[in-house]
Order: structure tokens, then sequence, then C-alpha cells
């Protein structure tokens, strides 16, 4: 289930930042900004017979992708690409023309999940992360 996260959800959202970040996973004040700010939105995946494990956090007016994560244990389960379809639907029913976002240059997973859903390469932006990563920049036509 999707559904939109609360300042409750902090503590887990960011135990599960965390584990898919260990280098830049965003604090507990980043997810409450996040959620407090009406031009974000950020949903979360969740089961009843689970705790919520994974989420995708964009900004309404750009349609840019601030964050998405699935918790390790329930990766590999279709839940990344869950959150995509009905972020892509949002965009859509208000009019956004474009997907966007930056992915480390060596993130196969989430890079082979935009390109599976046609997001194409735009640019690349060297030392775009404070690790010092270089990210690519990537777009999709809604
Ligand atoms: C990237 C991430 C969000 C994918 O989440 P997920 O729920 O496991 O992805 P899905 O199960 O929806 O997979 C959809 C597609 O993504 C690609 N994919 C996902 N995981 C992959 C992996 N480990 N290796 C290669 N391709 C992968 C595949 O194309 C997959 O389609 P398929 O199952 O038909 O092969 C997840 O690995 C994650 O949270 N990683 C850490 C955080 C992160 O990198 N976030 C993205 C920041 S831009």
């Amino acid at each position: 289930m999707i559904g939109t996260a609360t300042i409750e959800d902090t503590r887990r959202l960011r135990e599960i930042d965390k584990l898919c970040f260990p280098d830049n996973a965003w604090t507990i004040a980043d997810f409450k900004k996040e959620i407090k700010d009406d031009n974000k939105i950020v949903w979360c995946a969740w089961h009843p017979s689970l705790a919520l494990f994974g989420y995708i956090a964009f900004d309404k007016r750009s349609g840019y992708i601030d964050s998405l994560a699935i918790h390790p244990n329930n990766q590999k389960s279709g839940w990344a690409n869950d959150l995509l379809i009905v972020f892509e639907r949002y965009l859509d029913a208000y009019e956004i023309p474009t997907a966007r976002l930056h992915v480390a240059v060596d993130n196969v997973p989430a890079l082979m999940l935009y390109l599976k859903r046609g997001y194409k390469i735009k640019g690349y932006s060297k030392k775009y992360y404070e690790s010092g990563a270089d990210a690519l920049y990537m777009e999709k036509e809604i």
C-alpha cells in the first residue's frame, strides 16, 4: 500500500535511509522538513503486516525526485517501480510535464530502474554529492 508520510514516520524513514544511503542519509530533521513543506510530497510504501519499508519524496511543482529508497529486506519486489508509477500519475494529473532526478553514476540498481521506466540521461554533474561522487541527471517526459 502507498500512503502519505506523517511526522510519526520520520524515525522509521531515517532507519531506512541509513541502510540505503550509508554516506548521506537524510536526518530525522530532513524528513520532517520535507513532510512539512507544502511544495513537497512524501509517500510511503507499507504493508499491514510489515513496518513501513520504503518511500519517495518529490517536489510537486518541478517533478523533481528528492529521494527514493526501499528497505534492503524488501528490494527487488517491484516497490520502487510502483512508487514511480504513482508519482508519474500524479505529475500527469497535475500537468507537470517532466519527471526529473539525479542518480549517482555507480548506483546500478537505481540507474536500471529509471532506464527501465523510460527515463533518459540528460546530463552529467561532477562531484554532485557531498561524498564527491558524480551524478547523472535524468528526465522523463510525462
Ligand atoms: C534503487 C531501489 C530504489 C530499487 O528498489 P526496488 O524496489 O528494489 O526496485 P524494483 O523491485 O521496483 O525493481 C524495478 C527494476 O529496477 C531494476 N533493479 C532494481 N534493483 C536492481 C538491482 N539490484 N540490480 C539491477 N537492476 C535492478 C530492474 O530493472 C528492476 O526490474 P526487474 O525486476 O524487472 O529486473 C533500491 O535498490 C534502493 O532503495 N536502493 C538504495 C537507495 C537508492 O539508491 N535510491 C535511488 C536514489 S536515486
